[in-house]
Parts: C-alpha cells; structure tokens; sequence
C-alpha cells in the first residue's frame, strides 16, 4: 500500500517520478504528491484523486535532478492535500515518503518541539530526522529510523547535500541502477523503463545514495550488495488497445497459463517429495490468493488423496501450535508483498517451518524469504482485482497435486489442454455474450453464486470479483449450505450463479438449481452443458479436474462488464489497493 519512487540523476527528476507514480498508482490512489531538491533548497508539490492524467505541466515545482514521490493509501488521517506525502519538518530542511505504520508516532510526537501539520504518522519522521541533523543526514536518518516501531519504509531528501537516504523495516524498497542514475521505489515497475538492474535493500537497512548507492546494516556498518538483473518486460506492464488494465489482464490468460505450466519438473517432483513427508503442509494466503489456497485443497485432496490446510494469513498465527520443524509452508501472493502472509511466514520461521512460496513479483520479499519458490509467470499484473495471476497460481497448485499424485506428466498434458482451450474461449463473441448478461444483472444489488467441491472456494472468489470491481453485493456458497439457511434470500428473479462440472458433484449441484428455480430465482448456469435448470447458459470448456481454473475467468469478466456497465472504475475500485502492506 503506498508507492513511493525516488531519482537522482541527470534527467528531469520530476518528469521520472510523474511517471514512476503512474506505474505505482496501484498500490494507492487517493492523493499523491513529488518532493524535490534545487539550488534554492526543498519543495513539494500534493494534490488529491488519482494522478493518472496529470502531465509534467500540471507540477508547480522548480527543474530538479533529484526528486521523491509518493501515490498514497490513506491510513492515518483523511484524504486532504496536508495529509498527502511528501511531509516536511517544519523548517523545511527534510522532506520525506514512507510505506507503512509507525505505530508509536503518537507517544514521538509527545516530544517534538513544533507541533503536526498533518494528522498523518508520516510527518513524524521529517521533524525528528531534521531534529538529528548534528551529525550529518545519514545519521539523522539511521537514528529517526532506530525510534520508530511498526513496519514500514521511508525515503528522504534534505536542503544541505545531495543525498537520497533510504530505509527499510518491514516495506519493500527496491534500488535501481541507471547509467549515472539511481532510483529508489516500492516496486520495480516503478522504474522498469530506466533499468532492470537492481539491489534490494533488506530489513533493518538504510541506502544512501550520493556519488553511487551505498548500504548499511542497522548498526551503520557498510555492507556490499549484488546486482540483480530483472527478467521483466516492461512492455507486459501496458494495457495496449484495451480499454482497462482489467479486461487486458483477463485477455493475457490466453498465454499465461501455459506460462505457469512451464516449471521446472525436478522442483515440482522435489516439493512433491517435501508435500509427501511433511508432517503437515499449510496453503497460506489472502484474498483471492486465499480462496485459490482453498481451490488447491481441493485438488490436493481429489488428486492426490493428500490432506493439506488451507488457512488465511492474517489467521494462521492461531495455528502456531501445529508447527514443528517437519511442517511445510506454501505461501501464495501475487505482489509477494502481502503483511498478513509475511507475518504467518516470520511465525512459521520461528518454529523451523520449511517455506516454499508461489510468488509473481520477482525480488519481492516473499521470494526473498522463502527457502524456495515457484515464479508463476503470470507477467505484471496491475489491475488491483487479480485475474491471470489467480488462474497461474491455480495452475502451478494444480501440477504440484498431479507430482504428489505421481502423475505430473498427464497435469501438464491436463494444463496444457485446458491453456489452449482458454485461448479459444476469450474470442469477441464469447466477451460479448458475458456483457449482456451483465447487462441483466446491472441493477441487482445482490447476487448469489453456489458450487460444489472445488468449485466452492471459486464461488467465493467469484463473490469477491464481483464485489470489488462493481460493487454488487455478491456472496458465495457451498450449494449444500443453501437449504440451511441462505435460500430464504430467494425471491422472485434473484440471481444464482450456479458453477457446475461434469464430476460427482454434478448432480447434486443441478438439485441445488432447481431448488432455487422453484422459488423463482434465475439460474446462470456455468456449464460445459446447457440444463434445463438454467435460465441463462454460460459455455465453459470441458477441462476434467482442471475445471476451476477455466470457470472462474467468465466470472472474472462478468465482473469487468459490471463495473463498466455500472460506470466504475474498474482499474481502481474505491478503498483497495494491489499491494496490502499493513495488517
Ligand atoms: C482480489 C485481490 C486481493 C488479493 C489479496 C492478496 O482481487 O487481488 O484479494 O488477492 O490482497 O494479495 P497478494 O496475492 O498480492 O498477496
């Protein structure tokens, strides 16, 4: 949550940020703001709304060759332009961007000799680095650093040198390295299209970037860094010819589930050895990433006959007592950012858990922290609702059960089945087809969907798309749970969506349908079949066991025509974020 980008170098500083800020909106987008250094001392520039269409015209702010800039998710105080980051101390010696919490800003701020400006935990650390400058800036810094608790990152400018500081407890900052430039940012996307050469800035460390960046631990001893060479395309970041990041990114499933398949077959059989004699595996994740932890349970159990926990991050300390040293972890995040999943994963280190995460972010901290990972290839994702890294995390879930099951080789003949069967669905008719029925389901406020087995947990994820991107109050259900309570929402034309396969479960979830078809509910059928149970038939290709992966992208883009039909945004759903960096 938050993005933050910092330049030094010849170019036009704020020119790179503006555009560093637009890759970053993402991770927050209710006001933003570019601080920067000039002959003549630090200033800033803060507005509200989105920063998406603002130019390099629109900002008030003297040419610079080193500027930080921040795109904000509000936590502490309102949406208002004094609240927005950068903050300043009241001199207006430092100015500053931060990621995160500083939980005990309140009791700092006790002890400032000027009083806030802003209601925000930010602006804290501004007034105590400039109350610290006796000894320099990179002092001031590591000490401000050494008083805040909570997690979070923070970049900082001053009046007197050069210098950008950075430093890292608990938020990720990534450094960039240009040809005599330096970039400092949340997320490499940020700066993609200056380098992809990178050093990663760990916990508890500060950069400071003058003549060249230069690291140190928490005690201010030099430590050298790598560099790292990122395989991202900057380009896959685009949204090209489509309207919204949304539908692009539904569109690229065509490709990015055979991209998932692509793994490397002796890390699968190996986990799969480590999955088989574990003494206990836990799926952990949140969100969507939390509901494709929940699918796979499914496919561990009917695959491979193998019991496996599937648990929320922000629940699994609850689930502490269970770890040994013989436990396994899966951890699965797309920006591999998530704080309640780095947290479940700092618990399950204390105990000795081994860790093996399904990661999409290369260099996140989840890769970074894990004993080892699987990269699911799935290529920037931007839209905050997740779409194609879903379907690849199912996919690489899907070919680890088939390897535990000793069958990997008919998965991946499965995956790659169901990945062209995909690529033949996501034509313009089929598109076409879901917008009109969201045209029907428009001025609904509610809508419920129901499956069986896996299909359960893809109802629940269907919910949640439908939810965030249109605002449509969307519930899911086991179809078996309906009769037990949530069938007296049915009234005359109540939509249920009803996922259904050609398994065991199909009969008993067509039963379900009719239940609700006698109390004059209408029935979407999700189907390879059409039935007579269903008032309006969504055509999904028949894929056996890999069924979930391919019936969740209809509801994906059911989601998509909703929130255009109903004039959202469906890019930017109000009160979200992509990145989820504080509890
Ligand atoms: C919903 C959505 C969120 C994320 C959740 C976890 O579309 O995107 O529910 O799935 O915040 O995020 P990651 O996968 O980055 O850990």
């Amino acid at each position: 949550m938050c993005g933050i980008i910092a330049y030094k170098g010849p170019k036009d500083a704020i020119e790179i940020v503006l555009k560093g800020l637009q890759q970053l909106e993402y991770r927050g987008y209710d006001s933003w703001g570019i601080g920067v250094k000039t002959q003549a001392g630090l200033d800033v520039f803060k507005k509200t709304g989105q920063i998406g269409k603002v130019n390099r015209s629109d900002i008030h702010l003297p040419e610079s060759t080193i500027a930080i800039g921040h795109t904000r998710w509000a936590t502490h105080g309102g949406v208002t332009e004094t609240n927005a980051h950068p903050h300043q101390s009241p001199n207006k010696d430092i100015v500053v961007v931060h990621n995160g919490i500083v939980e005990n800003f309140e009791e700092l701020a006790l002890h400032l000799s000027t009083p806030r400006v802003s209601e925000t935990d930010t602006e804290i650390i501004a007034h105590l680095i400039s109350q610290n400058m006796q000894q320099g800036f990179a002092h001031a810094v590591r000490e401000t650093a050494k008083k805040l608790q909570g997690k979070s990152g923070f970049v900082a400018i001053n009046k007197d040198t050069d210098e950008i500081a950075a430093v890292r407890s608990g938020s990720p900052l990534i450094v960039g390295i240009g040809e005599n430039e330096y970039f400092i940012a949340s997320d490499v996307t940020a700066f993609l299209q200056h380098t992809k050469k990178v050093m990663y800035l760990d916990n508890n460390e500060m950069v400071v970037i003058n003549d060249a960046p230069h690291f140190y631990d928490a005690d201010g001893k030099e430590v050298q860094k790598r560099i790292v060479d990122i395989d991202w395309e900057a380009g896959t970041s685009e949204k090209g010819d489509h309207a919204h990041y949304l539908i692009k990114e539904i569109m690229d499933q065509k490709h990015t589930i055979m991209a998932a398949t692509n793994q490397d077959e002796e890390k699968l059989k190996r986990v799969a050895d480590e999955i088989r004699n574990a003494y206990g595996t836990f799926l952990v994740g949140c969100g969507t990433a939390g509901k494709v932890c929940q699918t796979s349970e499914y496919f561990f159990s009917s695959i491979a006959h193998k019991h496996i926990n599937a648990v929320v991050g922000s629940e699994f300390s609850n689930y502490h007592h269970y770890l040994t040293d013989k436990t396994l972890m899966i951890p699965v995040s797309q920006s591999g950012e998530t704080m309640d999943v780095l947290d479940a994963m700092e618990i399950a280190k204390k105990k000795g858990v081994k860790i093996i995460s399904l990661i999409n972010v290369v260099g996140s901290t989840m890769m970074r922290e894990s004993d080892d990972y699987f990269n699911v290839n799935a290529g920037v994702e931007k839209a905050v609702v997740s779409t194609k890294a879903t379907t690849a995390q199912l996919s690489v879930l899907y070919l680890l059960a088939h390897a535990v099951a000793g069958t990997l080789q008919e998965g991946k003949s499965q995956l790659m089945n169901t990945a062209s069967a995909v690529t033949d669905m996501l034509n313009p008719r089929y598109d076409a087809r879901i917008r009109d029925l969201a045209q029907l389901l428009k001025g609904r406020e509610d809508v419920i969907i129901i499956g069986r087995g896996a299909n359960y947990p893809i109802a629940l994820e269907a919910a949640i798309k439908l939810m965030e991107a249109s605002y449509v109050h969307a519930q899911g259900f086991a179809g078996g749970e309906l009769k037990h309570g949530p069938i007296a929402l049915i009234e005359p034309g109540t939509p249920v969506i009803v996922l259904v396969n050609n398994d065991e479960n199909k009969e008993a979830t067509i039963s379900n349908a009719k239940e609700v078809q006698s109390r004059g509910g209408v029935i979407i059928g999700v189907a390879p079949e059409n039935n007579p149970a269903f008032s309006h038939w969504i055509k999904v290709p028949d894929v056996g066991d890999a069924a979930p992966i391919v019936n969740i992208i209809p509801m994906q883009m059911l989601a998509y025509h909703l929130a255009v039909l109903r004039g959202i945004d469906p890019d930017k759903p109000r009160n979200l974020a992509k990145s989820v960096t504080v509890k």
